[in-house]
């Protein structure tokens, strides 16, 4: 399995605070199964704004300190970039930002709202020759509540990436909910930890893998934690369109009924 979101980097974010964290982290990772992560630090205006030079000088110090201890999952270079309009001046190009240099760029949402730019965001990254990954949406309210607006941007090439722990409920049972509902719909296309430590949030994901071979089936399971992440490293293009049909749930019933709670 490939895991594309990570707090690995250490000092860079609200993730690992240290090498050893780190090479912890690193370990935990390879003993389920992961083969190699992608190191996202958050890059959020006016919090963390790492230069991608400054990111690619401590991916190249973490990469040598997992060498030294024996680790031998692969490691590549990313950043999760919080949605704003100064951030998008930024990025003029693939590459700076995006996964392993690639054409693809891991995007967060503002917590509780969408911004009344996220298409313009969405459409001048891909005018730019970037696609966007947009990082858990079944953590995301209104997508919760509005599930065609994340159809809405798929359909226009956004990819999207779950959070192995939404899948385990460890984020609610709401959060479980809407991302069967989405991984059920086929509008997941890749699976992260999203893992900030050792202790909690952490770099695994073969739970997960059992809980949606469970409810999509095996092939489906590979496509979304070997095959498609493979592509995204690789900058190897990705098909967004499904030609499966939805499977069908009760979940969105569920979603609506919490939100009148
Ligand atoms: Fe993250």
């Amino acid at each position: 399995m490939i895991d594309i979101h990570t707090h690995v980097l250490p000092g860079f974010d609200d993730g690992a605070p240290d090498l050893k964290t780190s090479v912890a982290m690193l370990q935990m990772a390879q003993e389920h199964q992961t083969t190699a992560v992608v190191v996202t630090p958050h890059v959020i205006e006016g919090k963390w704004f790492p230069s991608w030079q400054e990111i690619k000088s401590g991916y190249e110090l973490l990469r040598q300190e997992a060498l030294q201890s024996g680790v031998q999952i692969a490691i590549y270079p990313g950043a999760e970039v919080a949605m704003s309009l100064e951030i998008l001046k930024l990025l003029s190009e693939p590459g700076p930002y995006c996964i392993n240099c690639s054409r693809y760029l891991l995007v967060e949402l503002p917590s509780q709202e969408i911004p009344f730019f996220a298409d313009h965001f969405f459409f001048s990254l891909q005018l730019k020759g970037m696609v966007p990954i947009l990082a858990h949406p079944e953590r995301h309210p209104e997508l919760a509540k509005y599930p065609e607006i994340l159809r809405k941007w798929v359909e226009k090439g956004v990819i999207t990436q779950m959070n192995g722990s939404s899948l385990l409920g460890r984020m609610g049972e709401r959060v479980q909910a809407t991302a069967e509902l989405f991984l059920k719909q086929h509008l997941v296309h890749c699976i992260g930890s999203d893992a900030h430590g050792v202790n909690y949030r952490r770099p695994q994901l073969q739970e997960a893998a059992v809980k949606i071979i469970h409810w999509v089936g095996e092939k489906q399971a590979k496509l979304l934690l070997v095959e498609n992440p493979k592509r995204i490293i690789t900058d190897q293009s990705i098909d967004v369109s499904s030609t499966q049909e939805p499977i069908l749930c009760r979940s969105l019933v569920q979603i609506r009924h919490w939100f009148q709670r």
